[in-house]
């Protein structure tokens, strides 16, 4: 058995593909979650797709003390910190909410690490981070700025990662920068799990093609791009999952701190909106009907990784293609209508 991981938001999207990447390569991992956007039910899938009852702890990362006694009762290599809320629009509504529980609840989580001598730390990053970018593809070194209060508790938190590199270099603090993650567990017993209309495209391209809602609309089809809609760096979940596993690798094999290292999690290839919307309805044999409206605000026209410091330094390249993000999207999509709301 091989290092315990502590998983922040374990119990999410993303988390809950990276619990099984992380188990099948042989860690031992404790959930803690409150729950504010996920179910227990997407606990119990992980346990039956692994074959045994996962560690889930119920409770919130800005509470210090909850998370002193989940220390005290493990010995832990590190931590993976997606915990976060991370709708942009919400964000713009409810700044402090949004700064409280990404920007508070992380220093406290760092706070707690502390003091128990816990320094390995793997952080949901994004690549938001970047803004609207000068140069594509977009590498580690490009400069940072975001307009909305989820981007900005995003760079709070890497600034905050940076100074305390500084201040204490036993630190290993990895932001993993996220592009657009999309597709489901190949099974079609986990994916994404939006609680209400879905804000991002996948999950509402998913959600025409199963005929829960109408039609997709298509924010603006004027951008410089190759056919006017915007363009992307879509992940598919599974591949994103497999990046975090070759984060944790790469700490365990150090002889000295990283510090403060952020990383490109994306596949280094865009896809416009269009091409995702064919390549959906390819894959799932049904029509998407669509129709042109105004560029969403805050929107880029282009945005695409430079995947080369994650293949150089981890070791990890994202393997699956377009096809195999719609597959596994309409997969769980067609499986599950109604999510983990299994009632
Ligand atoms: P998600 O909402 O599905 O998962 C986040 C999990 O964190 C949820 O289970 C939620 O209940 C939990 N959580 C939120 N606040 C918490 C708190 N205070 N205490 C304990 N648990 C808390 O989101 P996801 O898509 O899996 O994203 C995971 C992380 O990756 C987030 O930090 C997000 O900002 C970041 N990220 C996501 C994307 C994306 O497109 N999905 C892209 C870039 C970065
Ligand atoms: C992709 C493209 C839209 C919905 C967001 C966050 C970012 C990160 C990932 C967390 C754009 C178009 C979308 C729709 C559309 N999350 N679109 N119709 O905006 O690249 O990134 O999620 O860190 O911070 O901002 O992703 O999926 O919302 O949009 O035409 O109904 O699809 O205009 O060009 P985005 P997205």
């Amino acid at each position: 058995m091989k290092n315990k991981i502590l998983v922040t938001g374990g119990a999410g999207y993303i988390g809950t593909h990276t619990c099984i990447a992380l188990h099948e390569a042989g860690y031992e991992i404790v959930v803690y979650d409150n729950l504010s956007n996920s179910s227990r039910e997407a606990i119990n899938r992980i346990s039956a797709l692994i074959g045994q009852p996962i560690e889930f702890i119920e409770g919130d990362i800005r509470d210090a003390e909850m998370l002193r006694q989940v220390f005290l009762s493990h010995h832990f290599f590190g931590v993976i910190h997606f915990a976060g809320l991370k709708a942009v629009g919400e964000s713009v509504a409810k700044p402090l909410l949004y700064y409280n529980n990404n920007v508070s609840g992380t220093i406290t989580l760092l706070e707690v690490m502390a003091e128990y001598d816990v320094k390995n730390f793997v952080f949901s990053s994004s690549a938001t981070v970047y803004g609207d970018p000068e140069i594509l593809p977009i590498d580690e070194s490009s400069s940072r700025s975001c307009t909305n209060p989820y981007g900005q508790s995003k760079l709070a938190v890497e600034h905050i990662l940076e100074d305390l590199a500084v201040s204490d270099t036993r630190w290993n603090l990895i932001p993993l920068r996220y592009f657009n993650p999309v597709g489901a567990h190949p099974s079609g017993q986990i994916g994404e799990d939006p609680n209400d209309i879905p804000n991002n495209l996948m999950p509402y391209i998913s959600q025409v093609a199963v005929g829960k809602l109408p039609k997709l609309s298509i924010f603006g089809n004027d951008y410089p791009t190759i056919d006017g809609t915007g363009v992307r760096d879509f992940i598919h979940v599974t591949d994103l999952a497999q990046g975090h596993v070759a984060a944790l690798n790469y700490l365990e094999r150090q002889v000295a701190p990283v510090g403060f290292l952020p990383i490109n999690l994306g596949t280094g290839k865009g896809t416009s909106v269009l091409e995702l919307v064919s390549a959906f309805s390819d894959v799932s044999g049904q029509t998407i009907p669509y129709q042109f409206t105004d560029r969403r605000a805050g929107d880029i026209a282009s945005c695409y990784s430079s995947a080369d410091k994650a293949k150089v330094l981890l070791g990890w390249q994202a393997k699956l293609s377009i096809t195999d993000m719609c597959q596994d999207t309409w997969h769980w999509q067609s499986m599950n209508p109604n999510g983990y709301n299994v009632t």
